[in-house]
């Protein structure tokens, strides 16, 4: 590093009246042996630190130091006097309560801010009244915030928008750079930056210049770089197709996989069968991306036209419809998934519990009005069997009454109906039955 602009003056400079009053003596033979320098710790300063204004090459007898602001002796412009014979300091019009100078004549300054940076004037006065003017620099400079690329146009169209970006907030003494794609910029007649660097203009961007844009900014006490900014360049995506494992397959036994094909970047993707949002059942499944579909296993009801649409912010596009076909067995059942067998088996049982209730009710009934007729009934049992005593044999009857008697018997039974509690109940409907 170079070392501080610092320049010594030596000349007809009145020592500072607020200690001495004295009439100045110019020399102009002035010892060569003294060659004061100011350093500035450190040489640049971040505002809030602390910064000392070194003395050095300190020689001779010295009466005393006096700091001013600005690079003249005014006494307005007086920060602070030591005096060294008396080894005390006297503040001037110009302290702003944070600077303190020390017997070796450094100046030091907390918690500087920008308004700090400048020229300072030191006047060092020797026993001989002989005086020594020498100014050094401060430099103070802002820790950089995080800056932000903002753009002037949020949805650019390719080919037709010309978008400004700009790196911010404006800082003074700041330096910008640039990177796309995390790299510096590419030597290109459509980009373009300002003077200062702080803006980037992109000529009728296209879809490639999306980025991520970041910009850092720099100066001498911090660097600072920005989140990536990426450009939403609205273009028209291209037409999907799709891709399909197989158009024509077999109900239950195959897979389907739809694939929709794009070579666009930066888009979603969602599918249409026979022209409606597909409603996905728990047989499709998307992938993460939503370009592949699978139906496992396939169904008839899955025949027909299917289209995937590419879209990006700007535009959407629909493939042309994809058909697919489903073969399956006409004799078999539908889309309930029962085989022909199942089917005809409840078909079956449906009807044997009909029957079966059928049954039960009439029994029911029947029993019902046993009792009102149990009289009845015996007295016609006493008379058929009178009957058969006399010698009726007629025999046809007879077996009617058997197979019907069986019959409900086996009904009764079936409803669970304690056989052995209701003897009188199947001998009367056997009765009933044979008195018909
Ligand atoms: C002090 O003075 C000598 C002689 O002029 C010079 O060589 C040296 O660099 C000076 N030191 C500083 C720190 O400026
Ligand atoms: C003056 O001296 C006092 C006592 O040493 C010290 O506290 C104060 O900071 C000094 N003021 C300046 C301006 O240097
Ligand atoms: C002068 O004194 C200050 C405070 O004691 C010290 O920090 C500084 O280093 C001294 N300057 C030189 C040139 O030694
Ligand atoms: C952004 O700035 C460029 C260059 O100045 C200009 O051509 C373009 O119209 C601006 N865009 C908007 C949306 O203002
Ligand atoms: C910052 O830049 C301005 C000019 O733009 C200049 O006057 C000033 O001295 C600079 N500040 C620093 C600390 O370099
Ligand atoms: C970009 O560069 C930074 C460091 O320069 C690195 O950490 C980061 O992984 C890079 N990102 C990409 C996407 O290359
Ligand atoms: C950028 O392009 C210009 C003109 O095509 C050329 O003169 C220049 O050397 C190039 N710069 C770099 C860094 O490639
Ligand atoms: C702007 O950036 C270029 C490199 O991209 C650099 O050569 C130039 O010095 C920078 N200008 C300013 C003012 O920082
Ligand atoms: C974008 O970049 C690719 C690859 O470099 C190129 O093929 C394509 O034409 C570019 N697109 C536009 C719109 O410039
Ligand atoms: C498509 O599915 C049908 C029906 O299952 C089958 O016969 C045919 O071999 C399949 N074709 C291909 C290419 O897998
Ligand atoms: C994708 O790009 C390839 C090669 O350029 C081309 O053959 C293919 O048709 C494109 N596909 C679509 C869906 O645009
Ligand atoms: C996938 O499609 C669903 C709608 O079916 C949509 O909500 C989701 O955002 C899509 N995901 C992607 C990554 O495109």
């Amino acid at each position: 590093m170079k070392p501080p602009s610092a320049h010594a003056r030596r000349g007809c400079i009145p020592w500072n009246g607020l200690l001495l009053a004295v009439s100045l003596v110019t020399f102009w033979n002035l010892p060569t042996t003294v060659q004061l320098t100011i350093e500035s710790v450190p040489f640049n300063a971040a505002e809030g630190t602390d910064v000392l204004l070194l003395v050095h090459n300190v020689t001779g007898d010295l009466l005393g130091y006096s700091w001013y602001r600005g690079e003249r002796v005014e006494n307005n412009q007086l920060i602070a006097t030591f005096r060294i014979d008396v080894s005390t300091n006297v503040t001037g019009p110009a302290h702003s309560g944070r600077e303190t100078i020390y017997p070796n004549g450094s100046l030091l300054f907390q918690t500087v801010t920008q308004d700090d940076t400048g020229y300072y004037t030191l006047l060092a006065t020797r026993n001989d009244l002989q005086t020594e003017r020498l100014a050094g620099q401060l430099r103070v400079y802002p820790v950089l915030p995080k800056p932000v690329i903002t753009s002037n146009n949020s949805n650019p169209k390719e080919l037709e928008d010309t978008v400004v970006l700009t790196c911010g907030p404006e800082t003074p003494n700041t330096s910008h750079v640039w990177w796309i794609n995390n790299q510096s910029l590419p030597n290109s007649t459509r980009l373009e930056l300002s003077e200062d660097n702080r803006t980037l203009t992109l000529f009728h961007v296209t879809r490639n210049d999306t980025g991520p844009y970041m910009c850092e900014t720099r100066n001498p006490v911090s660097v600072s770089r920005s989140d990536p900014f990426t450009l939403n360049v609205i273009y028209p995506v291209a037409q999907p197709s799709i891709e399909a494992s197989n158009t024509t397959v077999t109900e239950h036994e195959n897979t389907v996989v739809l694939t929709c094909r794009t070579n666009d970047t930066g888009i979603s993707i969602c599918w249409f069968f026979n022209g409606q949002r597909l409603l996905l059942t728990e047989r499709m499944k998307l992938s993460p991306d939503n370009s592949t579909l699978t139906i496992n296993p396939v169904r008839r009801e899955d025949a027909g036209d299917y289209q995937c649409e590419v879209s990006n912010p700007g535009n959407s596009r629909k493939s042309d419809p994809l058909r697919l076909d489903v073969k399956f067995d006409s004799t078999q059942g539908s889309s309930s998934g029962l085989s022909g067998g199942a089917i005809a088996g409840i078909v079956i049982a449906v009807l044997a519990g009909i029957a079966l209730t059928k049954a039960l009710v009439y029994f029911l009934y029947l029993r019902k009005t046993a009792g009102a007729s149990d009289q009845r009934d015996l007295m016609e049992h006493k008379s058929s069997d009178h009957n058969q005593s006399e010698g009726h044999s007629d025999n046809s009857p007879n077996k009617i009454d058997e197979v019907a008697y069986s019959a409900l018997n086996f009904n009764a039974q079936e409803s669970k109906k304690p056989t052995s509690a209701s003897p009188s109940a199947t001998e009367t409907v056997y009765s009933e039955v044979k008195n018909k």
